[in-house]
């Protein structure tokens, strides 16, 4: 069972074509949970059918009620694709303020589930002091990164230059996850 969790970072539109149906074609079981951020971009572009659709499960946004049951099955590698800045800091100090967040801090720290983050971020974001803290804590943590120059050339904010986002090096992390 693969996780797919992605949040609000250009490009995540593009989930469902550049993760979402591969891996489903690569033969994984799917459930995706999105950031409130993305959820409402989904929401607005009317993307969350086709996903619910292809996958036969919820896309999740919200936390369940306590006496709800879990709306996906347990997961074996989770692959948070596109992680903007927030949701990597967040992940790398343990938050769980959303859906999203509460299903891959706890995954972090669970025995025999993997994790591949693609952090979508750029120069600035890269050089905030926190940043390599961060990176350092995930590393350590056995998260499987998709980065570095070849994969994702950080560019500056607003400099208008753009990479669409290495949806088949994100593919090629999570299929090194198989056992
Ligand atoms: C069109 C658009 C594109 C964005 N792209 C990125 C991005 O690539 N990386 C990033 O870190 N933040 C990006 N952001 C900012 C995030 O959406 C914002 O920090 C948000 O709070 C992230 O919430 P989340 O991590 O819970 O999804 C973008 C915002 C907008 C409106």
């Amino acid at each position: 069972m693969l996780g797919v969790v992605a949040s609000g970072a250009g490009g995540v539109e593009g989930l469902f074509d550049g993760l979402v149906r591969p891996a489903l074609d690569a033969g994984w079981r799917v459930g995706v949970t999105l950031t409130p951020t993305a959820g409402r971009w989904f929401r607005d572009k009317g993307l969350v059918a086709e996903i619910e659709e292809a996958t036969g499960l919820p896309l999740r946004v919200d936390s369940r009620l306590p006496g709800e049951p879990k709306p996906h099955p347990p997961v074996d590698t989770y692959v948070v694709a596109p992680a903007t800045a927030n949701t990597v800091a967040k992940l790398a100090l343990g938050f769980g303020d959303n859906q999203a967040l509460t299903q891959v801090s706890e995954a972090i720290g669970t025995d025999g589930v993997e994790v591949v983050v693609f952090p979508c971020v750029n120069a600035a974001h890269v050089r905030h002091p926190a940043w390599p803290g961060h990176i350092a804590n995930l590393r350590s943590a056995g998260v499987h990164l998709v980065d570095g120059e070849d994969v994702w050339p950080l560019t500056e904010p607003r400099s208008g230059e753009w990479h669409p986002i290495p949806w088949r090096a994100v593919l090629d992390a999570v299929d090194g996850t198989r056992p």
